[in-house]
């Protein structure tokens, strides 16, 4: 009988062991939700620290000079509006001129427009994380190999040597933004 007793409690004791084995198998889809939640953190901090702001972000005048405008944070240059004429002779003795929003560039080449990064689908929303490192990393429009380079300022060839972890985690992070809708206006090339 005490035999039995035993058998019984080393069969409990095992019944046991295979359940917390399933509850830690469980525990790990939990797990998997915290490292979503690291890769947000993650990646607000490098698109904080890596300047992405300064240009994607459009900003409101204070007497300190331009702030973020954070009801439209990384949706690109308003397509409300329309630039002032630039200054052609600057441009004509080799001056690149920014918007004081940081959102557009005129400069011998053209101009460009900072693309809308958020979570919308004017921005990149409905995009995939290859073509979001294929932009970032080669430089191309929409992250779609056969389309045209980006353009000046877009720093992409700083970002060449980006992990996979951190192109992931900064991708992961624009998915969680607020979206805004916001169509950017095409580049304009100078024609020379
Ligand atoms: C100095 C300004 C500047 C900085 C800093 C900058 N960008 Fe850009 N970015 C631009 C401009 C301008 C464009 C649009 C270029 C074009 O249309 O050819 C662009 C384009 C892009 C595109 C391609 C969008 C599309 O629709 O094809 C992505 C993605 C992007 N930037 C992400 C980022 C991220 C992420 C950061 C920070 C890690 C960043 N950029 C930092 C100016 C900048």
């Amino acid at each position: 009988m005490k035999k039995f007793h035993l058998s019984a409690v080393l069969m409990m004791a095992a019944a046991i062991g295979a359940f917390t084995a399933c509850k830690q198998g469980s525990s790990q889809s939990v797990q998997t939700t915290i490292s979503k939640d690291s890769l947000v953190k993650r990646g607000n901090y490098l698109v904080t620290t890596m300047g992405c702001n300064d240009c994607h972000s459009p900003k409101v005048m204070t007497p300190m000079g331009p702030a973020l405008d954070t009801t439209r944070l990384l949706s690109g240059h308003r397509s409300d509006m329309s630039l002032p004429p630039a200054n052609n002779e600057a441009l004509k003795n080799g001056w690149a001129l920014f918007y004081a929003e940081g959102t557009a560039m005129v400069s011998p080449m053209g101009t460009s427009y900072a693309a809308n990064i958020t979570s919308d689908a004017t921005g990149i929303g409905n995009w995939s994380l290859q073509q979001f490192k294929t932009a970032l990393t080669r430089g191309k429009s929409k992250g779609i190999e056969t389309n045209r380079d980006l353009l000046p300022p877009m720093p992409w060839e700083n970002y060449k040597q980006l992990s996979e972890e951190d192109i992931t985690a900064i991708f992961t992070y624009l998915q969680s933004t607020k979206p805004v809708k916001n169509i950017v206006p095409e580049p304009q090339l100078a024609t020379r």
